[in-house]
């Protein structure tokens, strides 16, 4: 049975891949950040669950050798990120560097971390969760945009030394998708001069219909 390995595995769109490939008789290694609160996935046959912070480069070392001592990895499903609202004066460097640890060199860093084994075996699909904001950009959400804008064109330029070893990388690239994305995950940061912008950011988002959980679990 092929193998997939997926980042952020916890909820959303991970959670519903690791889901999908399960059903289809895949084995999956579905990582996370805190695999003990996860209670649904260990139940379904064919799931292995690890920890991974993907900002986290000794656990990326020690997450993916540990997957691939369970089973030759044939995916590696970079899906882990957040989103972050807010105008560029209004972002402390904390969440600068956090949301580009974590958008940008988190999948970076895995992939690079599979990329011996992959060559090794002659074959590979990369697979990164980019979004429509890595094609097109909205009010205030620059930093977000910087992180998977830059994803695409690192993604572009991987490919020519991917295919040197039949490796191929590919991105996802949702548009709005009722997940945790825009309530636990999204951070907001907030700053008296943009007020008015972001109200009317949020007032055009208000009725906007996301693609229900039902269209992708
Ligand atoms: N939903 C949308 O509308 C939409 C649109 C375009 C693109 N996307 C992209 O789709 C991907 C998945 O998001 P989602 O919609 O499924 O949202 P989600 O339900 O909030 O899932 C995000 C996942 O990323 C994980 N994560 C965050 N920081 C991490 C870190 N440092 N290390 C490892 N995992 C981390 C979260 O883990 P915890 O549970 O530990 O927080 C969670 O599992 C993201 O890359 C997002 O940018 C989403």
């Amino acid at each position: 049975m092929p193998t997939i390995f997926i980042t952020g595995a916890s909820s959303g769109l991970g959670k519903a891949t690791a889901k999908l490939f399960a059903a289809r008789g895949w084995n999956v290694i579905a990582t996370m950040r805190y695999p003990e609160h996860e209670t649904e996935l260990p139940q379904l046959p064919g799931i292995h669950l690890l920890p991974l912070d993907v900002t986290d480069p000794a656990q990326v070392a020690q997450t993916v050798q540990r997957a691939i001592d369970l089973h030759p990895v044939d995916v590696v499903f970079n899906n882990a990120g957040y989103g972050l609202i807010g105008a560029l004066e209004a972002t402390s460097d904390e969440q600068l560097t956090q949301l580009l640890n974590t958008n940008l060199l988190g999948v970076i860093r895995v992939t690079k971390a599979f990329l011996p084994h992959l060559r090794a075996n002659r074959s590979g699909r990369i697979l990164s969760t980019t979004s429509m904001g890595g094609f097109m950009t909205f009010p205030l959400c620059s930093i977000y945009h910087a992180a998977k804008w830059a994803v695409e064109g690192w993604s572009e330029s991987m490919s020519f030394e991917l295919a040197l070893h039949n490796i191929s990388i590919k991105t996802i690239s949702p548009g709005g998708t009722a997940t945790d994305f825009t309530g636990r995950s999204l951070q907001l940061a907030e700053h008296a001069a943009y007020a008015g912008l972001l109200q009317q950011l949020m007032a055009a988002q208000e009725g906007v219909q996301f693609a229900p959980r039902r269209d992708y679990c």
